[in-house]
């Protein structure tokens, strides 16, 4: 079967990256990671994809990225674009021209928390759960169709805890969503999405493991 052919934009640590080329490498994703880019070139993230064989970019904050991003997606005829801790908002041109095919990780129950910060403001409001959204990126910020959610009740507002809780949801949610796209379960229809060909009012939900 074809593989599909994916890009992935980082921005600093690179943990949601070594986990998706973890779940390409063990065949849980059929995908192949053409590209690694960053908007930083100190992103930790890099050095996973070198390590990994996989080509990096690194497109500085200027007017030329969007000309450069696009030119990366459509000279490799790329499927799937997956923001893995990218802190840049994308351009409209370029969320309008993909629309569909770019799947985005939050760290928060959206609509709750959009942007920045969602774990101080889960501190901050003693939110009574807190979790991780992966979502269809559109020109609204981190508004687009919740495509998975987990969520768990927060028994400690120590925020580096919170941090690591929600990359452990995020490392269980991240593969699946991608999963499901690349196998052609998902698709982006108007503002939700379908499953298996039936649109969906609401995000799935996943059972936390542990
Ligand atoms: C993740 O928690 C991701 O949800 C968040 O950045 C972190 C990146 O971690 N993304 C955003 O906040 C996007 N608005 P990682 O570099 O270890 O994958």
């Amino acid at each position: 079967m074809k593989k599909t052919k994916t890009i992935v934009l980082i921005s600093g640590k690179g943990s949601n990256l070594l986990n998706i080329i973890n779940n390409v490498n063990s065949g849980f994703i059929n995908m192949e990671i053409l590209m690694v880019i960053s908007n930083n070139f100190k992103a930790n993230g890099l050095d996973i994809a070198k390590n990994h064989d996989i080509p990096t970019l690194t497109i500085e904050n200027n007017d030329e990225f969007e000309k450069k991003l696009s030119g990366v997606i459509d000279d490799n005829a790329i499927d799937l674009v997956v923001l893995a801790g990218f802190m840049k908002i994308l351009p409209e041109n370029i969320t309008k021209k993909y629309d569909g095919m770019i799947l985005n990780i939050h760290p928060s129950l959206l609509p709750k928390h959009k942007g920045l910060n969602t774990h101080r403001k889960v501190i901050e409001g003693r939110d009574k759960f807190h979790g991780a959204s992966v979502h269809y990126v559109t020109s609204k910020l981190d508004d687009g169709p919740v495509i998975i959610q987990a969520r768990y009740e927060v028994d400690n507002y120590d925020e580096d805890l919170i941090k690591k809780k929600i990359h452990d949801i995020e490392h269980q949610i991240f593969p699946i969503a991608i999963k499901w796209f690349v196998d052609g379960n998902i698709y982006k229809y108007k503002n939700k999405f379908t499953f298996n060909n039936e649109v969906l009012e609401c995000p799935i939900e996943h059972i936390l493991n542990h």
